[in-house]
């Protein structure tokens, strides 16, 4: 990751819309300066996926069902994120749904599986954000499970 994905939005915002309104005199510089902002503001929009209030209701189902046979660990290791990172938060959540607890699979409600993702989330130091993770296997499959870039990284 390099600086530019730190750059606040709003900045992003404007610095993009003057060069694709900015008039003729821009448009020679609109391809080098576009593209690498674009990329930023998809990376800092898209690390938001859920919100404080769900990562709150996840950490209740952390610590009254998994936290029986898991620590932290488990779920934020070089081993996890090697397995995880790049595959869709779907994917993580049918896993979990359709194996976790380990004694019970399947045992705990639609929305405690996804606030369970979602406090995964968090674990690995990825930011809330102002709209809901939804439980949509459409819509998640779309999301993919990625680390957050170093000032957000909590090992
Ligand atoms: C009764 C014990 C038990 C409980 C309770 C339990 N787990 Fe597990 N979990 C395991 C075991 C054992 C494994 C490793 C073997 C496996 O994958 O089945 C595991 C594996 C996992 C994995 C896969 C880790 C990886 O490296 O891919 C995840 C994710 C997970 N558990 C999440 C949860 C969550 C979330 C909860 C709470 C909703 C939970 N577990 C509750 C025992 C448990």
């Amino acid at each position: 990751m390099t600086m530019r994905n730190y750059l606040p939005s709003a900045f992003l915002a404007t610095v993009v819309s003057a060069s694709v309104f900015g008039g003729s005199r821009m448009s020679a510089q609109r391809p080098l300066a576009v593209a690498p902002l674009s990329a930023a503001m998809f990376v800092v929009d898209s690390a938001k996926l859920y919100t404080e209030a769900q990562a709150e209701e996840g950490a209740k189902v952390w610590t009254a069902t998994c936290s029986g046979c898991h620590e932290t660990k488990d779920v934020t290791s070089a081993d996890f994120r090697t397995k995880w990172v790049g595959r869709s938060l779907f994917e993580m959540y049918e896993q979990i749904r359709t194996t976790m607890p380990d004694d019970g699979p399947g045992t705990l409600t639609p929305e405690q599986y996804l606030h369970s993702v979602v406090y995964i989330l968090k674990l690995n130091g990825l930011p809330a954000g102002e709209t809901p993770l939804v439980s949509d296997s459409a819509t998640m499959s779309t999301l993919k499970f990625e680390l957050p870039p170093p000032p957000h990284f909590v090992p």
